[in-house]
């Protein structure tokens, strides 16, 4: 079954049919929201409200563990996970939708593992395509399908936030090759990778990096909001789109 898990401007998945919602508990604490089932263009998925259903949780305390083990556990077998990002580079301009295909991870302070104990074999995972690169391509196929106009490839910068960057931050980041920037990829994406999960993310673009564009002077939280309302109506049709492409 395939999984959504929905960032900021997606807390509720209006064209998904709930069937039910569970609470689950797991060894990691609870997860950011309780998992509601359902069905989308007539194929069973489960929706995750990434920061609670109130967006109450900032990106640097979601519990990334607890929301992949409780997926992986209820017969989760790919994640597409929705984020807004800011754009770092010229390629892309808000209101865009980029499926990264390669991130550079500048978080900190997250627990960012599964294996951490000391009480087994030390585990390294591979990592060198973060993102999978089949439920990308179907994606994308959907993009094709539903003429909607996706990036194919972006370098996503995971950031702590929750403030946003200083323009010299971000002038970093485009040197490091990063070319969107945003709050929620890591951990989540190699926890996902360390579960076996095929994740794979459409990052929404709902302004210009601090530095950029009409960001030069500062990033507006209101344009911010209206870009991401008007992105998800677009996003929840691509969504629709991919999981009628996998009937
Ligand atoms: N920086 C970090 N995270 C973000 C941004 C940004 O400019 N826009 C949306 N998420």
């Amino acid at each position: 079954m395939l999984a959504i898990i929905g960032g900021s401007g997606l807390t509720r998945l209006s064209t998904l049919a709930v069937a039910h919602r569970e609470v689950v508990r797991t060894p990691y604490g609870e997860p950011s929201s309780a998992l509601i089932f359902g069905q989308l263009a007539g194929q069973n998925v489960v929706f995750l409200a990434r920061h609670g259903h109130g967006h109450t949780i900032p990106p640097h305390r979601v519990n990334y563990r607890a929301n992949l083990w409780a997926l992986k556990h209820r017969d989760v077998d790919a994640i597409l996970a929705v984020a807004s990002v800011g754009a770092i580079t010229g390629t892309c301009a808000p209101g865009d939708l980029v499926l990264p295909h390669q991130l550079i991870d500048y978080t900190g302070g997250r627990e960012q593992t599964f294996f951490d104990g000391s009480d087994r074999e030390v585990v390294h995972v591979d990592f060198t395509q973060p993102y999978e690169s089949g439920l990308r391509a179907r994606c994308l196929a959907a993009a094709h399908a539903a003429h909607i106009a996706v990036h194919d490839g972006g370098v996503y910068g995971a950031v702590s936030g929750p403030r946003l960057e200083t323009a010299a931050e971000i002038d970093r980041m485009e040197r490091d090759g990063a070319t969107i920037v945003g709050m929620t990829g890591m951990p989540e994406t190699a926890l996902a990778r360390e579960l076996g999960i095929p994740y794979a993310a459409i990052a929404v673009v709902v302004n210009h990096a601090a530095g950029r564009g009409e960001s030069a002077q500062a990033v507006s939280m209101e344009r911010i909001a209206r870009v991401l309302e008007t992105a998800m109506d677009k996003v929840k049709v691509l969504i629709t789109q991919v999981v009628k492409g996998a009937a």
